[in-house]
């Protein structure tokens, strides 16, 4: 059987590519999109998993890296820069070492997981921790991007947007249709906007019936599109998102109204417990700012929002492993701290609770 060969070459009449584009991929996308029954059933609902961290790096960002690198490449650059809270330096430390070519990398000093860190450092990337937040990282990144010779790879660059919105097209592959609903984190808003071109994309070319409402969710920490204006010291638990001026923010604000959609904070707590709930009930392990799609999701419904029988897509955006410290908190709060036992076999068992 011939393997899966990323999205760029499995979507290839979506893309604009040609015969002689020099293809820089690791295989992404074709993720798992997991029938979730316990939540379906405490819901009411149809609930299905997009599970984006089981691309190559951990992470949905591969989608729009394999296209940026290869278009960076393709027009000649031996250099792409990024700032990032983690995930993108990853996926572009290792799309640039698989292509050959140099990553810088700027991420908040300190405000990033510790997994991320260390697949920009083992990948070979030019990181550097500047002492700031995710926005300034962006904005110098910018600039070095117009003053010097490195090509952007930050969602800004519209290549990064049509790769991600081939994420839509997995979906419509799978169900045959739409959704009716789809939940999102949301930082810098380039994957809702991807998702949404991707879903309307598929509608124009008669693959769909419907286009489905978008809802995002900002960490309330850091929810600048929320709130209607930009947050000068975001902060949540969620890293991944903590952003307080989203590049894509008009983007945003037109998916919302263009699919009916809306825009919710939730805060960190429950960021939590869905991360937990997921982890549990469904066997998925994500990170904090992915496991957000859950908690607005139970959110919403706990408010009417959630039509009974309807058809819902979450997108879990990176694995939990990136950022495994949450993944050993309890309930309450406190750290795990696993029973140690003699080497005896009957001890175990009763420890076990079997004899
Ligand atoms: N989930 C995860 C795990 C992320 O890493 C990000 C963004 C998002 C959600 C939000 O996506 O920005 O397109 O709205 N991470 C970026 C990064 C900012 O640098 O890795 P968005």
């Amino acid at each position: 059987a011939q393997q899966w060969r990323g999205v760029i070459r499995e979507y290839a009449h979506r893309l604009d590519v040609t015969e002689t584009t020099p293809i820089v991929t690791l295989g992404e996308g074709g993720t798992p999109l997991v029938e979730a029954t316990h939540l379906s059933a405490r819901i009411d609902a149809r609930v299905l998993v997009k599970f984006e961290g089981m691309n190559p790096t951990g992470s949905f960002k591969d989608r729009g890296m394999t296209m940026a690198v290869t278009k960076a490449v393709e027009q000649g650059a031996k250099a792409i820069a990024c700032a990032s809270t983690g995930n993108t330096s990853a996926s572009a430390a290792a799309y640039a070492a698989h292509a050959g070519i140099t990553a810088a990398v700027l991420v908040p000093d300190g405000k990033i997981a510790m997994g991320k860190l260390a697949q920009s450092v083992v990948h070979g990337a030019r990181l550097l921790q500047v002492q700031g937040n995710f926005d300034d990282c962006l904005e110098i990144t910018k600039e070095l991007s117009e003053h010097y010779p490195v090509h952007l790879v930050n969602s800004v660059n519209d290549d990064r947007i049509e790769g991600q919105k081939t994420a839509a097209f997995e979906i419509v592959d799978v169900l045959g249709d739409a959704p009716d609903i789809h939940c999102i984190p949301v930082g810098n808003a380039g994957n809702i906007t991807a998702y949404w071109r991707g879903y309307t994309e598929a509608a124009r070319h008669g693959d769909t019936t419907r286009t489905p409402r978008m809802l995002g969710f900002q960490a309330l920490g850091a929810a600048p599109i929320v709130r209607g204006e930009v947050v000068r010291e975001p902060d949540t638990v969620a890293t991944a998102i903590r952003i307080g001026n989203p590049a894509s923010w008009e983007q945003a604000l037109a998916v919302r109204d263009e699919s009916r959609g809306g825009f919710w904070a939730i805060d960190d707590e429950r960021i939590l417990a869905a991360q937990r709930l997921l982890a549990r009930e469904e066997g998925i392990f994500v990170e904090p700012a992915s496991a957000i799609s859950l908690a607005g999701l139970l959110e919403r419904h706990a408010a009417g929002e959630i039509p009974k029988g309807c058809t819902v897509v979450l997108t879990v955006t990176g694995h939990g492993l990136k950022d495994a410290q949450w993944g050993l908190r309890l309930d309450d709060g406190s750290d795990a701290s696993p029973q140690v036992v003699r080497a005896e076999t009957s001890e175990v068992a009763s420890l076990l609770g079997l004899a």
